[in-house]
């Protein structure tokens, strides 16, 4: 679908940023006003130093009017949750490559359960880690900040690693697309785009905004 083919570009705002106490009107506004996913980062205070939510949370979400779910799954032997993560609303389920031993295996998995599967490298992980699995994958996200803490900066040596990614699945006819997250805002996500990205998680730069929904539109806009 990647062989010089003009993919729409998608933003998925993360709910790590959102009112918590407020998350289901919160995830129905940003996708009433254009989100293409809704972004769902799992910490497990292991893997990143940093303990979020987990499925039964984002169960929660299902009975309001969102956009699919994007799930970041930043914990150790994400195996043994896999499957508490699938809903009718999960698109994507997205590991780490550092936290994976079985790397392949753990695709397969996600794939036997009916959803996209993806796969995330760190700041400090080289795409060539992933080489041997870019044919078998639906999404790479490519981490533009240590992860763990949403409204960090953005480290712009992620921008090299995506024109990587799109030459790659370019020059081999790869299906997956290419996501960024970490540090995204109005003023660095055409930059971004530019590169060859696809899919543009942002946190804080819609949570913290004024206004929310107009933030998503305005996001939207500069992927036009
Ligand atoms: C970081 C998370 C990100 C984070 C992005 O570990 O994976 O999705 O919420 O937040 P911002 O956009 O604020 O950097
Ligand atoms: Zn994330």
């Amino acid at each position: 679908m990647n062989n010089g083919e003009q993919i729409m570009k998608k933003l998925a705002p993360s709910i790590l940023s959102a009112d918590f106490s407020r998350l289901g009107e919160q995830a129905s506004q940003i996708s009433q006003a254009g989100a293409d996913y809704v972004h769902v980062d799992v910490m497990d205070g292991h893997f990143v130093p940093n303990i979020s939510f987990g499925a039964a949370v984002m169960k929660s979400l299902n009975k309001w009017n969102t956009s699919p779910y994007d799930v970041h799954l930043m914990i150790e032997h994400p195996d043994d949750y896999l499957a508490d993560f699938v809903t009718e609303k999960t698109e994507y389920i997205v590991v780490h490559q550092e936290a994976c031993v079985h790397l392949h295996r753990t695709l397969q998995n996600i794939k036997s359960k009916g959803v996209k599967c993806g796969v995330a490298i760190n700041p400090a992980t080289p795409v060539s880690t992933l080489d041997c699995i870019l044919e078998d994958v639906d999404l790479v996200l490519v981490m533009s900040v240590n992860p763990g803490f949403g409204g960090q900066k953005f480290i712009p040596a992620a921008i090299e690693k995506i024109k990587q990614l799109d030459q790659q699945r370019k020059k081999n006819g790869y299906g997956y697309v290419i996501e960024i997250d970490g540090g995204i805002s109005l003023d660095n996500i055409r930059e971004v785009a530019a590169a060859g990205c696809d899919i543009f998680v942002a946190g804080s730069a819609v949570f913290g905004a004024e206004d929310i929904e107009k933030r998503v539109k305005e996001f939207k806009e500069r992927l036009e």
